[in-house]
């Protein structure tokens, strides 16, 4: 497998903060290969062999926003068994509701955007339900938690132009962490 030509942008580049546009259907070509390029990119970040070999960090998803193309979508992908993964692919999401419970990623979150140690930590729901729609402009509705329902809140803070960084109080970084759960 080759390493996809994607360039994903640093923090430091403005455009992260961007606010992404809906898209609309049918999706281009250009967008349809760009899509498969982020998930192929996120599997061989998390494939041992690949990772090492072309240097990665190993990420969970990725918004379109960070290879600088401003649309509501992203992409995370799950490793569910050795070499078999899960992969989500959303289009112009809406969170339609959250759960009570709240939960934060124990050792930080990582983002492929941020190449740096970040102390601190991010309030997330445990559970969230979204409404979106596919590839082919069909619309689903998805309920996830634990781990992917922060990856996705943390793709759809791309969306919205917010890296998890920003959200991280610099002068209290672990906040209300006795109130949530660790995950
Ligand atoms: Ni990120």
């Amino acid at each position: 497998m080759k390493l996809p030509d994607i360039n994903i942008l640093d923090e430091k580049d403005k455009r992260l903060h961007t606010i992404s546009k809906d898209v609309t259907f049918p999706l281009t070509k250009e967008d349809k290969e760009n899509i498969r390029k982020m998930i192929d990119y996120l599997k061989m970040s998390q494939i041992d062999e690949t990772r090492e070999k072309y240097n990665l960090r190993a990420g969970m998803g990725l918004s379109y926003v960070q290879i600088g193309i401003p649309k509501r979508i992203f992409v995370v992908v799950e490793e569910i068994e050795e070499n078999e993964f899960e992969e989500y692919i959303i289009i112009n999401p809406k969170i339609i509701s959250t759960s009570i419970e709240q939960v934060y990623v124990g050792e930080g979150e990582g983002c492929l955007s941020v190449n740096r140690e970040v102390e601190g930590i991010v309030p997330r729901f445990a559970r969230i339900t979204v409404e979106a729609f596919d590839m082919n402009g069909n619309p689903f509705t998805i309920r996830v938690r634990e781990d992917i329902s922060i990856a996705f809140q943390h793709e759809i803070d791309h969306l919205n132009g917010i890296l998890f960084v920003d959200k991280i109080d610099p002068k209290n970084p672990y906040k209300n962490a006795n109130k949530m759960r660790e995950i």
